[in-house]
């Protein structure tokens, strides 16, 4: 057992290695070091929380921890990084969960009620708003979860008259929260399950509501929500440590949805209120037409090459091509050429997914660039290489007002002297339109799976 004065020192200190974490995540030099103060941190308040004076049965705790933690480890170390998405929405939902059985368990405890009047009346309000957010944050997580796994379908279930029914029922929850806090004792648990199950309602059909070009977003949303929802779990507690670090994740995950949001020129508020992501198909009749080249003739274009850039996408997470395009890269680079990586914002399936995967592959930082310093200079490159990617470099973002990715900015791999696309067929990408870019007159396709592909051009280099 440790003493309050203890407790509360480590908290603060596990608080600070936290902040110190989310500083070290801003950069992939500093990532790791990032990492190991969210370890750190999260241990010593783990530890200090169950060492503390208040807490009894500390055997089923340990038994819970051994538990949870061989189910973590066996789940992280099978995760494949495609899937990295799917499992941080079903954490976002044990985050949501908790905070609903802490609110309930919280309102059932006999020692709440003695509280004295305007301190119980404040410990209502945290229980009904904790558990209202736990349970948007756990049902929208698990329908996040179920789309971006291809459970549920991507496309946006909107109906006329959901933003009304959503407000009902929103002021019928309001209703309840008046109820509630006005019952004495524990009267009103009726009130907190019709609650419960409204909320869950709404995180149902708001998340249906967003189609799949969204989902990022979504989930960097949920991810805020399971923050405030923590938070909220905190103040029910009275856990200095949770308040502070669900704040942590509730405002970073808020100022990560809204700088994807600007990355793809949506309103924060557009995403929200759904019903984007439903075209299969480009509002423009496609013009001109596809053309295709071989392994031996991109070669032959990347040998005469002087400059090249690399854009992946997603195609390249499926196809773990980043070790064979570093082979690449490099014989490339020892001719002398000028090779780089064009990044989006929103490549892959979640923040970062392209520059987590090259870093895999040990490619310099110093040669991985965002979409804005790389567009200015593909004018003047000779040959760009998309690599399974394919919203990200749609011109349709630009020129088609019809379009659902209308004003996104995108990666204008066009603008080059030369563009290969290397992906297995004409398919559409996650936003399910098609692509303009592959029917432009210097872009010509390259079909195949992303990897095999490059092993073959990396072969054909050798051969010149
Ligand atoms: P996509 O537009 O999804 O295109 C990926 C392309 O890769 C597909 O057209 C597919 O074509 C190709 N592909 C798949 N497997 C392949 C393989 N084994 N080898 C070669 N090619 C393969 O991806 P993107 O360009 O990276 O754009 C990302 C999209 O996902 C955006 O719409 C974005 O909004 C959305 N999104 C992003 C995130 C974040 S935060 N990054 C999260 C969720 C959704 P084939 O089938 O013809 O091969």
């Amino acid at each position: 057992m440790i003493a309050t004065g203890i407790q509360t020192a480590a908290y603060l200190f596990a608080s600070i290695l936290f902040i110190l974490s989310l500083g070290g995540l801003s950069s992939q030099a500093s990532a790791k070091r990032g990492v190991i103060f969210g370890i750190v941190g999260m241990a010593i308040a783990i530890l200090s929380t169950v060492l503390g004076a208040e807490v009894q049965g500390h055997a089923y705790i340990i038994i819970a921890l051994a538990l949870a933690s061989v189910i973590g480890i066996i789940v992280a170390r099978k995760v494949e990084m495609t899937s990295m998405p799917q499992l941080v929405a079903i954490l976002h939902s044990f985050v949501g969960l908790a905070a609903v059985l802490v609110g309930f368990g919280s309102y059932l405890d006999p020692n709440t009620h003695s509280l004295p009047g305007s301190e119980h009346t404040i410990h209502l309000v945290e229980v009904f708003i904790g558990v209202f957010i736990g349970a948007i944050t756990f049902t929208g997580s698990i329908i996040a979860w179920g789309k971006l796994e291809g459970r549920i379908t991507s496309k946006a279930l909107a109906y006329k008259g959901r933003h009304a029914v959503n407000i009902i029922l929103v002021l019928i929850s309001v209703y309840l929260g008046i109820r509630f806090g006005m019952a004495p004792g524990t009267d009103a648990l009726t009130e907190l399950i019709a609650m419960t199950a409204i909320a869950s309602f709404i995180g149902v059909m708001l998340v249906m509501a967003i189609g799949g070009a969204d989902m990022p977003v979504v989930v960097s949303m949920l991810n805020s929500y399971s923050g405030w929802a923590a938070a909220a779990a905190g103040f029910m507690l009275g856990n200095d440590l949770l308040i502070i670090t669900g704040a942590l994740v509730g405002s970073s995950g808020a100022i990560l949805s809204i700088i994807m949001c600007e990355a793809m020129n949506r309103s924060f508020l557009s995403v929200i209120f759904g019903g984007f992501g439903n075209a299969t198909t480009s509002s423009k009749a496609m013009e001109g037409e596809v053309t295709s080249a071989n392994h031996a003739e991109v070669a032959q274009m990347l040998q005469d090459a002087k400059s090249v850039v690399i854009v992946p996408g997603y195609g390249m997470a499926v196809a773990k091509a980043q070790y064979p395009i570093y082979e690449m890269v490099q014989m490339l680079k020892a001719e002398g050429k000028d090779v780089r990586f064009g990044i989006h914002p929103v490549a892959g399936r979640l923040p970062g997914h392209m520059n987590v995967l090259l870093a895999e592959a040990s490619v310099p930082y110093d040669i991985v660039l965002e979409m804005d310093e790389i567009n200015p200079d593909l004018p003047q490159t000779d040959v760009v290489m998309v690599i399974g990617a394919n919203d990200i470099v749609n011109p349709a973002a630009l020129e088609d007002e019809g379009s659902p990715i209308y004003g996104m900015p995108v990666i204008e791999v066009w603008n080059a002297k030369k563009v290969i696309v290397m992906k297995r067929s004409m398919a559409a990408g996650y936003a399910g339109i098609e692509n303009p870019l592959f029917y432009k007159e210097n872009t010509d396709m390259l079909y195949g799976d992303a990897k095999e592909s490059v092993n073959s051009l990396v072969s054909e280099l050798r051969s010149l």
